[in-house]
């Protein structure tokens, strides 16, 4: 195992398909709160009553809003440098580069990002949770069959968006660097990406401060945050 940005930078330089694979924690120096770190999400607020379809039903008021609270401190805050330096290697490795990410804030999109696979959904928009209808306003039925709008975000449970995450598994296998940035590599199937990139012979990169389960499967681990190592891996300024 390697902690050499130069030594990854190198093997960045031949590879010929690149994945990325980004959680919570590529947004966290931007100001979004992470899910599972001690002062995360899953620390304060009940992933039973708002983050699943049980909790929707018993309190569908409570539940928009506080999704509704996460889109306005997503929609509020700037994209960092890590998300831009990703939007740069998008931009050098056209046709050969998928960004796949868990987070739902749209900060990749708009650090200029353009083909983002997000298996959980966004923030952003609401889905009719009767007939999948999506919309980006507030109405709270649906226009086409008066279903329940809710967040068009995956909730514990629930099925990863089909398409989405069959792309997502085709840039896993087909990659020969998969970068893990920023993610617990906790919740699957999404973590199962990162494996399944290693199976198909990938090398892969770690990118984040502390030590997760994924680590001691990683060739390289980059100790330190997205918005410090990336811009140096990537050579852009921060
Ligand atoms: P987690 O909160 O589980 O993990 C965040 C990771 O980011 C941790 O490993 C931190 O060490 C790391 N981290 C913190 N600050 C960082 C920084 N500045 N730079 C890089 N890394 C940093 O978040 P996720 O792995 O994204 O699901 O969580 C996965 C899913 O669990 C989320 O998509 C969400 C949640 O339940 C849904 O909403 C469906």
């Amino acid at each position: 195992m390697s902690n050499d940005v130069d030594t990854v930078r190198g093997i960045l330089r031949q590879a010929r398909s690149i994945a990325v694979l980004t959680g919570a924690g590529v947004s966290a120096e931007s100001g979004v709160p992470t899910f599972r770190d001690p002062d995360g999400l899953w620390a304060k607020f009940s992933p039973q009553e708002l983050a699943s379809m049980e909790g929707f039903l018993a309190n569908p008021e409570r539940v928009r809003e506080w999704y509704a609270h996460r889109r306005s401190i997503a929609t509020s805050v700037e994209p960092n440098a890590g998300h831009y330096a990703l939007a740069e290697l998008e931009r050098t490795h056209e046709g050969t580069f998928t960004l796949i990410t868990q987070n739902v804030d749209r900060l990749h999109q708009r650090a200029g990002s353009r083909n983002v696979l997000e298996v959980h959904g966004n923030l952003i928009e609401n889905r009719c949770n009767d007939c999948g209808h999506i919309r980006t306003d507030d109405r709270l039925d649906c226009v086409e069959c008066l279903g329940p709008m809710r967040p068009n975000v995956v909730w514990f449970g629930e099925e990863l968006p089909q398409d989405v995450f069959a792309a997502a598994e085709q840039a896993a296998r087909g990659c020969d660097i998969m970068f893990v940035i920023g993610t617990s590599a906790e919740v699957w199937p999404a973590a199962g990406l990162a494996y399944t990139a290693k199976q198909y012979g990938a090398t892969i990169v770690e990118v984040n401060p502390n030590p997760t389960v994924f680590s001691r499967e990683a060739h390289h681990v980059l100790v330190g945050t997205s918005a410090s190592v990336l811009p140096q891996l990537i050579g852009v300024a921060s």
